[in-house]
């Protein structure tokens, strides 16, 4: 069985169709990325399996569970989570509580349940506590424990987000733009984190303008257009797909393919 399956999704805003019939699958193992020009309905996907919007049409399948039109509460109780093409921390928090805030997100007791119940959340806290810091360890943040999330550079909030992400040991994340602002060397420990996590059993799905980060991360990659899938298949299949190229050009955006590319800017 697919982690994720989408079947006919369809989100329209007034006369505008922003994800129009897509269906794709998620496997359990490894890094799947969406990719498409601007404005091809990328984020709106993620809305939609999130549970942050509901399809006009179609179907989604969690490990399958029929999710769709679900709340984006109990999607995340149900074990996927996602992050956003913006960053979002608790800025007031320390580095370490906003991965404790992940934690608990699916913790048995809860947030509020641990509050109300002191003796066997202690316990709780201690082994939350525990996780959070070897999460930090993980993403390189252990120096940061104890600042606060709006101290850290960009590059860093956006481990930390991935870090705060994972804490629940979700079995689907959905990433949007996690390399967006980071340099060449943050891109590469992004993928690295990203690799680790898909090994650790969570499925990824992964939106990125970064391609190189897609082509060295993704196992498989799905094409969208105009809100259309317009490609599925490995990085190098996609890359070389007519219809992807053609996606591409004009809209100032490297192609996944750099000689496509290149051949465009000169003639
Ligand atoms: N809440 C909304 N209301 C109306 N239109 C929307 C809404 N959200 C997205 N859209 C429109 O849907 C289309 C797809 O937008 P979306 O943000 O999903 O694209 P994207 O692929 O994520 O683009 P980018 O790569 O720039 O992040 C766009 O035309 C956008 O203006
Ligand atoms: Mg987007």
């Amino acid at each position: 069985m697919s982690r994720l399956k989408l079947e006919g999704v369809t989100r329209r805003f007034g006369g505008l169709v922003a994800v129009d019939d897509v269906s794709f699958e998620v496997p359990a193992e490894g890094v799947t990325a969406v990719i498409g020009p601007n404005g091809a309905g990328k984020t709106t996907l993620f809305n939609l399996i999130s549970g942050a919007l509901p399809p006009s049409a179609g179907r989604i399948l969690f490990e399958g569970q029929d999710i769709t039109g679900l709340p984006a509460h109990k999607v995340a109780t149900a074990g996927l989570v996602r992050t956003f093409q913006l960053v979002k921390l608790f800025e007031d928090l320390s580095v370490l509580d906003n991965v404790k805030v992940g934690c608990h997100l699916q913790g048995r007791a809860g947030l509020f349940a641990a509050l109300l119940r002191p003796a066997s959340a202690r316990r709780e806290e201690a082994a939350v506590d525990a996780r959070a810091r070897e999460l930090l360890d993980f993403a390189g943040l252990s120096a940061f424990a104890d600042e606060p999330a709006s101290g850290l550079p960009y590059g860093r909030q956006r481990m930390l987000e991935l870090a705060r992400a994972t804490a629940a040991g979700p079995r689907l994340i959905l990433l949007d733009e996690p390399a967006a602002g980071l340099n060449t060397e943050e891109s590469a420990a992004l993928s690295r984190i990203i690799r680790r996590i898909a090994d650790d059993g969570t499925s990824v799905l992964l939106i990125e303008h970064d391609m190189t980060l897609v082509m060295n991360t993704a196992d498989r990659v799905v094409v969208v257009d105009f809100g259309r899938k317009i490609a599925q298949g490995t990085p190098a299949e996609v890359r070389a797909d007519p219809a992807v190229i053609a996606a591409y050009l004009g809209t100032g955006k490297p192609s996944p393919d750099p000689a496509a590319t290149q051949e465009a800017a000169h003639g």
